[in-house]
């Protein structure tokens, strides 16, 4: 009989080894934060790439570095130079964070970056990826990165679904990053995770044939390097409808002054139904008008117009203009948010968009567009 050994599977590292083979051979190794054990030269490197390409630090880092040689030194300028040299990098929150950072570096750590990720990431502007990456680059730790490159290479190499901003996603990236760490070569390997996504794995046209990873690519073999990782999903945009009134009499329309709060807050629309409407939902069209529309007129014709789509940010909103003539007008109460306007004159009211677009489409002729 078999003995069944409880043996726990021995990790795979046949990743970690081709991702340091080939960082070694083919990654960037004279990037001007390399080559280097000094934290403060390494932190000050990771925060300005958080958002940054490489390209645009180096000079930043460059000019940083002999303004500021020390974090002591950084630590002792005032805000407005260290700002002041970072001027143009962006994210304004990296250089106040950076600057408090070396205070604190300086106050509670004599001066010497701590070399375990748990303090680093207790530190302003130091986030759980950055502080892995300092600790493998200064100090050789064994801590897993997860930035936004590195998701996009674990998503296309393992064949991970979802969108990788959601929390059940991360979790599981997180674990992957984790689980795939090798027992030494942190740095190259670190390295190499950074290199393959920045050069290889690119967003868009990645350069599989180069990969290192091709022959164990999920995304590569299903041809789906477009489709991983997925993107954020789209907040279904809700959709309203409206009817608008193109009422007319004699050279006149007729107009409601929207009240200051709401859509088109202040401005000059176009009556709809359901605001006016006392009707049921149920009545037909022309009953409804007839109704609403009573205190007004008498109907002459009512002619459903060709309908349109107008987006906002939050909501889309469906037009179905119905243009109605009337064949005798009704005098108005005086304090009414309805009135009277000349239709050739209407171009000059402030009209909300769509209706300015309506109203130009129905008479070229008597509606000037602005
Ligand atoms: N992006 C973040 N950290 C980096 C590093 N050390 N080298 C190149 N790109 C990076």
């Amino acid at each position: 009989m078999k003995r069944i050994v409880n043996q726990a599977a021995a990790p795979d590292t046949s990743f970690a080894d081709a991702l340091i083979a080939w960082q070694k051979q083919h990654g960037r190794h004279q990037l001007p934060w390399q080559r280097t054990r000094d934290a403060y030269r390494i932190w000050l490197s990771e925060i300005m790439l958080q958002q940054t390409q490489v390209t645009t630090v180096i000079p930043y880092y460059a000019r940083f570095l002999d303004s500021f040689p020390t974090v002591a030194a950084l630590a002792a300028a005032p805000t407005e130079t260290v700002m002041a040299h970072w001027s143009g990098l962006g994210y304004y929150t990296r250089a106040r964070n950076l600057h408090r950072c070396a205070q604190q570096i300086v106050a509670h750590h004599a001066g010497r970056f701590p070399s375990d990720p748990e303090t680093l990431v207790s530190l302003p502007g130091i986030g759980k990826s950055t502080a892995a990456a300092i600790a493998a680059f200064a100090f050789g730790s064994r801590a897993a990165i997860l930035d936004g490159n590195v998701k996009r290479v674990f998503c296309r190499v393992f064949g991970i679904e979802g969108f990788p901003g959601q929390a059940a996603v991360e979790k599981h990236l997180w674990q992957r990053a984790e689980a795939l760490l090798p027992a030494r070569d942190i740095e190259a390997y670190t390295q190499g995770l950074m290199d393959l996504g920045a050069t290889l794995c690119t967003r868009t046209r990645p350069a599989c044939e180069r990969c290192p990873m091709q022959s164990r690519c999920i995304a590569h073999a299903s041809a789906r390097t477009a489709e991983l990782p997925a993107r954020k999903p789209k907040k279904a945009i809700p959709q309203k409808s409206t009817v608008m009134l193109v009422v007319m009499h004699e050279g006149e329309i007729l107009m409601e002054q929207r009240p200051p709060e709401g859509i088109w807050g202040g401005l000059l629309s176009l009556p709809e139904l359901n605001r006016l409407s006392v009707a049921s939902q149920d009545d037909d069209l022309h009953e409804q008008l007839a109704l609403v529309l009573s205190s007004f007129g008498d109907i002459e014709s009512v002619e459903t117009l060709r309908g349109f789509v107008h987006g906002f940010t939050h909501y889309r909103l469906m037009v179905t203009p119905v243009q109605v003539r009337l064949r005798q007008r009704h005098a108005m109460l005086a304090q009414s948010d309805y009135q009277w306007r000349a239709l050739a004159q209407i171009s000059e009211a402030a009209l909300p968009s769509p209706v300015r677009k309506l109203l130009g489409t129905l008479s070229d002729s008597v509606f000037q567009p602005l």
